[in-house]
C-alpha cells in the first residue's frame, strides 16, 4: 500500500529507503548510545566529554528527523521503533555501567566511524537513484566525520 505517492520508480525507492531507513536505525542508536555515556562518564576530562556528548545527541537527532522525513517523503514509512533499531544498528556494543572518560571518547571514537563508513556505502548506492537522497545523506556525512574528527582529537 502506497499512501504517499513516490517520485521514484519502484527500483530506485527500493534503493533509496534502504539506504534511509539504515541511515536511520543507526542515527536512533548514536543518539541512544551518545546518551548513555553522558550519563555514565567519570574522570578528570568529565565535564568536556559529557557536554561534546550531548552535541552528539543533538545532531544525531536532528539527521534522525531528516533522513525519516525523506523517506515519508519518498512514499516509504519510515521505522525507528526500538525493536528495529535494536536489529539494524551497525554500532556495537556499548559499556555497562560507570566509563572513564578516555573509554567514553573511545566508545564515540567506534561508533561514529562505524556510522560514518555505513554513511558513505549509502552514500554510494543512492547517486543514481536519487541524487536528493544522496544530498542529505552527504550533508550528514560530514557533520558525522566532524564529531569523528573531534572524539580522535580527544583521545589523541
Ligand atoms: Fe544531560
Amino acid at each position: 500500500m502506497y499512501v504517499v505517492n513516490s517520485p521514484l520508480s519502484d527500483a530506485d525507492r527500493k534503493t533509496v529507503s534502504e539506504a534511509l531507513q539504515g541511515a536511520l536505525v543507526d542515527l536512533v542508536d548514536l543518539a541512544l548510545v551518545a546518551k548513555q555515556i553522558h550519563w555514565n562518564v567519570v574522570g578528570p576530562r568529565f565535564r568536556t566529554v559529557h557536554l561534546q556528548l550531548d552535541e552528539v545527541v543533538d545532531i544525531a537527532r536532528t539527521h534522525s528527523d531528516t533522513v525519516a522525513e525523506r523517506a515519508a517523503a519518498l512514499g516509504v514509512p519510515p521505522d525507528g521503533r526500538a525493536a528495529t533499531v535494536a536489529v539494524g544498528s551497525g554500532i556495537g556494543v556499548t559499556p555497562e555501567g560507570w566509563v572513564d572518560d578516555e573509554t567514553a571518547v573511545q566508545a564515540l571514537v567506534d561508533a561514529l566511524g562505524a556510522v560514518v563508513a555505513r554513511m558513505r556505502e549509502r552514500i554510494a548506492a543512492t547517486g543514481e537513484a536519487d541524487p536528493v537522497s544522496q544530498d542529505n545523506l552527504i550533508a550528514i556525512t560530514a557533520d558525522l566525520e566532524k564529531h569523528h574528527w573531534m572524539f580522535q582529537a580527544e583521545n589523541g
